[in-house]
């Protein structure tokens, strides 16, 4: 049993529904067992648990886990590209770094730098797209496994519009993603996601070979991209002319529900936003790679309007990296610049749709998400070195609301010296 004693912000409240920062600055979490079993004033949890071991983290401040609900674990090698459109980007530099993970030594070393970007972020629980070879998609969830996050991952297939090398067809991504559900999902922290790379590259039949392994596997999830960039929307259109719009080739397969997952949704249509919010489906928002692609700007407030559920995505490699503080104090900048009329978000808002949000978008939020008792610990502190400028500022704060924001605009991974996982350190 540990006590972790510290000033812990969280969002166990929604903030798009009124909810307020809870900020305590000195508060004991006593843990056992990777679980929060007690919230209290320290002195209570002392003298209720006087041999328990007493973590003390006053030098800075505790926050739930970050849950990256959209990130790519080929493309660790590929960040930093700018200046080209999404599918110049996907041949120029992404597609080529993912041809090369049929090499298991090559997926291998890879894995460990992209399990090494998460834990540095912060990052406890993440939605990672896989690769379209089974043997790496095997690899990562082995090394997952021992890392100890909380991995959802999958077999991505395509079988059209992509180099030969990464194709599929019905029948061999169906045995493979079997094979790979059978071996890893509900194996511990790990889960198996159905991940089409999108309608670009998918056919009706794999879409609906996916949708087929949903209803053969109860429990399994979905990710996949939606309406990222009108070129790539236009394509999809050409493509599905069965389906009424981009979303409804996803939703004719099968492939539409609570455990779905979709990365970007920058240009939907009043009845995808309509249809995801019946539908349950969460989007993932990746403002960092929506900028560096120029996709566009994202929709907050329809997709709100629309109760579709939002969280966070890094969406490595055409996002900048890792880091959700950086994911989050982009998302508020574009909110702000939005020609169209943004969302204002605080702080606070940008804490929950780095945690508790992503960890109802994962299905998650009886789990992780907060810090409050019968939740799992997962946890990074954030403890900047003596006089780096988020000391400076953490020092100088004016309510801890702003505290917060100082740890969005000026957190770097560097700052994250120590993160939980179930109460075990996996960073620190
Ligand atoms: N759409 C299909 N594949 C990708 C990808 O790898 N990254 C992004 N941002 N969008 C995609
Ligand atoms: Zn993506």
């Amino acid at each position: 049993m540990q006590i972790f004693r510290a000033r812990v912000f969280d969002t166990p409240a929604d903030p798009f529904a009124g909810g307020t920062l809870r900020s305590e600055s000195d508060t004991a979490l006593v843990v056992d067992s990777g679980r929060i079993v007690a919230r209290t004033d320290f002195s209570t949890a002392r003298e209720r648990h006087p041999y328990a071991e007493v973590v003390d983290l006053r030098t800075g401040v505790l926050l739930p886990g970050f849950v990256d609900t959209h990130v790519h674990f080929p493309q660790i090698r590929a960040i930093g590209h700018l200046g080209r459109p999404l599918l110049d980007w996907l041949d120029q530099c992404a597609l080529p770094e993912e041809a090369k993970l049929g090499d298991d030594a090559y997926a291998r070393a890879l894995a460990g730098e992209f399990l090494t970007g998460l834990t540095s972020a912060g990052t406890t629980s993440a939605m990672v797209f896989g690769s379209h070879f089974g043997s790496a998609v095997d690899i990562l969830f082995a090394q997952a496994a021992e890392v100890g996050l909380r991995i959802t991952t999958g077999l991505v297939t395509s079988d059209r519009n992509l180099p030969d090398i990464l194709l599929t067809d019905v029948d061999r991504s169906v045995r493979e993603s079997q094979e790979l559900i059978d071996r890893w999902h509900g194996k511990g922290r790990l889960r198996f996601a159905v991940t089409p790379r999108f309608s670009f590259s998918a056919g009706p039949e794999l879409l609906a070979a996916g949708g087929q392994l949903v209803a053969d596997n109860p429990g399994i999830w979905v990710t996949s991209h939606l309406n990222e960039n009108r070129d790539e929307v236009a394509g999809v259109a050409e493509i599905h002319p069965e389906a009424s719009d981009y979303l409804d080739t996803y939703d004719r397969a099968g492939l539409l529900g609570r455990q779905t997952i979709l990365a970007h949704n920058v240009h939907p249509t009043d009845r995808e936003l309509g249809r995801m919010g019946e539908a349950g489906a969460a989007a993932a928002h990746c403002p960092t790679s929506n900028s560096a692609l120029a996709s566009g700007f994202f929709p907050l407030r329809r997709h709100l309007d629309a109760g579709v559920r939002v969280a966070l995505g890094s969406d490595v490699g055409a996002g900048t990296g890792f880091s959700l503080l950086k994911e989050g104090v982009q998302a508020y900048f574009m909110q702000q610049l939005d020609p169209a009329g943004g969302v204002p978000l605080t702080s606070t808002h940008l804490l929950h749709l780095a945690t508790s949000a992503g960890a109802g978008a994962l299905g998650l939020d009886e789990t992780v998400g907060d810090l409050s008792v019968g939740k799992r610990f997962d946890a990074v502190f954030v403890d900047p070195a003596a006089g780096q400028p988020l000391d400076v500022g953490l020092a100088h704060a004016e309510s801890d609301e702003d505290a917060l924001a100082k740890i969005f605009a000026l957190g770097t991974p560097a700052d994250l010296t120590r993160v939980w996982v179930d109460g075990d350190l996996v960073k620190g």
